[in-house]
């Protein structure tokens, strides 16, 4: 099926699925972003409910899309990335012009996630700190949490992320992040956590597609022909979030890298391997799994609200609409 829909069409489809998903689901990955940075002991918030809570009364309901821009600018891009190397490694995968098998639908969707961080990482790494200084500053304003001595040699990086220890809170933009960012230590700055990324992205790739084309064949009349759409929507929805649980600790270790500003009493890492071992020490195996019921519930309408845009062929009928005013001008 894929193989008939045009690049551009897919490209508005993805676009607009993109926007449509960051501003439904934009909150629960702050939450996520959030729940993933705590330390036991220094909880500030409880559970994703009291997150979003909390962060309304004290940031105010666009606090809870703190960071979305990045993705709203971004997300577009990064599909289109991920489409056209998707399109290229499946067209070289296949011969003679037949479906790709399983094991090659996951290669190249672990190919393409490979190009697609090259926009991912510095995204991410830009939304984190955005979307984490709330979290911060809260733990500053929480009584007894934080020995005041500790905070001075935490200031470094702190003073453009609104969470030094004296002055009034004052906003970034995710530009200006990454202009200091790009001052500061270069391109590299930019793309910290990147071998977290693709430790995440790879295999959640490798976990998704087969998954998602056993169950999609449950649901198949007979093996010609193709599932109802309802129940390739549940597959999808079901094989990305299990995927999405099964990467968490990478995803773990990728948030943990990529906050540039830590709270008292946080670890710094300085690498994935310091970071696996040392959260395992400090805070131990149930800590890969911050943050993981919120990712799932990232992905799933993520996931959902694509198909959806495939199914409409909202971006064919984009697409057909300006061919015909083009000829008909
Ligand atoms: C924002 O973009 C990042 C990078 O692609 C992605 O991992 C994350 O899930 C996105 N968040 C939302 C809410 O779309």
């Amino acid at each position: 099926m894929s193989q008939q829909i045009s690049l551009p069409a897919k490209l508005i489809n993805g676009g607009i699925a993109g926007i449509v998903g960051v501003t439904c689901v934009f909150p629960i990955d702050l939450a996520k972003t959030r729940l993933q940075n705590q330390r036991q002991g220094q909880q500030v918030y409880k559970s994703m409910i009291d997150c979003l809570i909390k962060t309304v009364r004290t940031e105010g309901y666009f606090g809870m899309y703190r960071g979305a821009a990045v993705n709203l600018t971004l997300v577009t891009p990064e599909k289109a990335i991920k489409l056209a190397a998707n399109d290229f490694f499946r067209c070289h995968l296949s011969r003679n012009g037949r479906g790709l098998n399983v094991f090659k639908e996951m290669l190249a969707g672990c190919a393409a996630g490979m190009c697609q961080v090259i926009v991912t990482t510095p995204m991410e790494m830009l939304k984190i700190q955005l979307q984490d200084a709330g979290r911060l500053a809260a733990q500053q304003r929480k009584p007894g949490l934080i020995p005041p001595t500790r905070l001075a040699a935490n200031t470094v990086l702190c003073r453009s992320y609104n969470v030094v220890p004296n002055s009034s809170a004052r906003a970034v933009s995710a530009t200006q992040i990454a202009r200091e960012l790009l001052h500061t230590q270069g391109i590299q700055g930019l793309y910290k956590g990147l071998g977290a990324t693709l430790l995440r992205d790879v295999p959640f790739s490798i976990v998704y597609f087969p998954l998602f084309a056993n169950l999609n064949k449950l649901g198949k009349p007979s093996p010609d022909e193709a599932a109802p759409f309802y129940w390739s929507f549940i597959s999808g929805c079901v094989a990305g979030s299990t995927a999405a649980v099964a990467v968490n600790p990478c995803d773990v270790v990728k948030t943990r890298l990529q906050s540039l500003s830590k709270g008292a009493n946080e670890d710094t890492y300085s690498g994935i391997v310091d970071c696996f071992s040392k959260i395992m020490r400090r805070e131990g195996p149930s800590a890969f799994l911050k943050g993981a019921g919120c990712r799932a519930l990232v992905i799933a309408p993520l996931f959902g609200i694509v198909q959806v845009m495939y199914f409409l062929g909202v971006g064919e009928f984009i697409v057909s609409q300006t061919q015909l005013k083009l000829i008909s001008d």
